[in-house]
């Protein structure tokens, strides 16, 4: 077992990493709570609670309510699923002194961690992730969100969870193209901050799980410390979005859940590099073709399945919620591990890269 803490002062939190771990983590905090006679509610997807009959039926024990959302999948990270959850809390007397434990993947942590930051205006939560993709990225840095139709993650809070639980043996269950989806966030954090980390996952299968969770979740600690509310106008919490603004316009063309996120984002990666490229910011031209060969090692698309219409593929760019003042921040690369931002990226090339993602005219 592992532990790293996100350093925000008052409001830092450590994240366990380990196998096999989630039992008696929780004991630990529950009990804690419970002699505290905070009251505990616990949220999850249907998957989970079907998986997990053992680890519910001992929370089942001790919190006041287990909450399970009505559907799996993104369909979760409704308003309507959070009133739900909102009011299943407040009938659960769950008073300010409470805690929701948020069991699942980015949806369960996404949905649970914005019913904490605005129930009762606010309750400590803590996230036990579940997916790959959770585990390195969205149970940490407390970015919590529900969707409108209108868009993914349009309301949502900074919020940070008290503590994160990463039990690598959930990953058992998870299925292969759930996991693979994850490794498009792994490559992420390799391309944009590690060469050494990219380098691993071309040496290796990754097969040494624990300390590739642990690396990438240093990476999004520092950065996240250092620009909690993606405020910097320079680099900061923003260079997570590597490979997003592609991958963002892929999901909402293709239709929501056309790709997985994390497919969608592998696409993206290779827009990202190819498009550094193009500009004259990547001297080193084996750059994308290691990209490629790195997402096709790990199950990952580098070229959309199926051709999508270039303008429609730059209108859902242009109207991505990194826009701000008319003008969308892209995120290209220097090198293999050295990543930054600008809005200096002209529309042509950006098209033409979208050809050679495979869109088309
Ligand atoms: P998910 O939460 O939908 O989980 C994928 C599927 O796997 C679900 O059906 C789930 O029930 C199932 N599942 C979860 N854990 C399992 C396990 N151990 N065994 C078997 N099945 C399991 O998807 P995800 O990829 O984890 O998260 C995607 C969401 O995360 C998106 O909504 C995205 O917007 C969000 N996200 C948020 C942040 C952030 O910083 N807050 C970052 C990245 C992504
Ligand atoms: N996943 C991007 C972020 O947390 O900022």
């Amino acid at each position: 077992m592992t532990t790293l803490e996100l350093s925000l002062g008052a409001r830092s939190y450590p994240i366990v990493i380990g196998e096999g771990i989630v039992e008696s983590q929780l004991r630990e905090r529950l009990e804690a709570y419970r002699q505290a006679h905070r009251p505990i509610a616990v949220v999850t997807s249907p998957a989970l609670f079907g998986l997990y009959r053992g680890l519910f039926k001992s929370l089942d024990e001790i919190a006041s309510v287990i909450y399970v959302t009505s559907v799996d999948g993104e369909g979760a990270k409704s308003t309507a699923e959070l009133v739900n959850l909102w009011e299943t809390l407040a009938q659960a007397h769950i008073d300010r002194s409470g805690v929701l434990l948020a069991i699942g993947g980015g949806v369960v942590g996404d949905l649970g961690g914005f019913a904490a930051a605005t129930f009762l205006r606010g309750i400590d939560f803590v996230q036990v992730p579940t997916t790959l993709l959770a585990m390195v990225d969205s149970s940490v840095g407390g970015k919590t969100a529900v969707n409108l139709a209108e868009g993914k993650n349009l309301v949502g809070a900074f919020y940070q969870p008290k503590a994160v639980i990463a039990d690598l043996d959930f990953l058992k269950t998870l299925p292969a193209g759930e996991f693979a989806a994850g490794m498009g966030e792994v490559v992420k954090y390799g391309l944009l901050g590690d060469a050494r980390l990219f380098e691993t996952l071309e040496e290796t299968n990754a097969d040494s799980l624990a300390p590739i969770v642990r690396r990438c979740c240093e990476i999004k600690a520092a950065i996240v410390a250092a620009d909690e509310r993606e405020t910097a106008g320079d680099g900061g919490r923003a260079l997570l979005n590597l490979g997003h603004t592609f991958g963002h316009a892929i999901e909402k063309v293709a239709g929501y859940g056309s790709y997985l996120h994390g497919e969608a984002v592998a696409v993206g990666l290779m827009g990202a590099a190819r498009l550094s490229e193009q500009l004259g910011f990547v001297p080193d031209k084996s750059v994308s073709p290691r990209v490629e060969a790195l997402l096709a090692k790990y199950k990952l698309p580098s070229r959309l399945r199926k051709a999508l219409p270039v303008e429609a593929l730059a209108a859902a760019m242009a109207s991505d919620k990194k826009v701000s003042a008319g003008t969308l921040k892209f995120v290209l690369l220097r090198s293999l591990g050295n990543a930054f931002t600008t809005r200096d990226v002209p529309a042509e090339t950006v098209k033409n890269i979208w050809r050679e993602l495979g869109a088309c005219d």
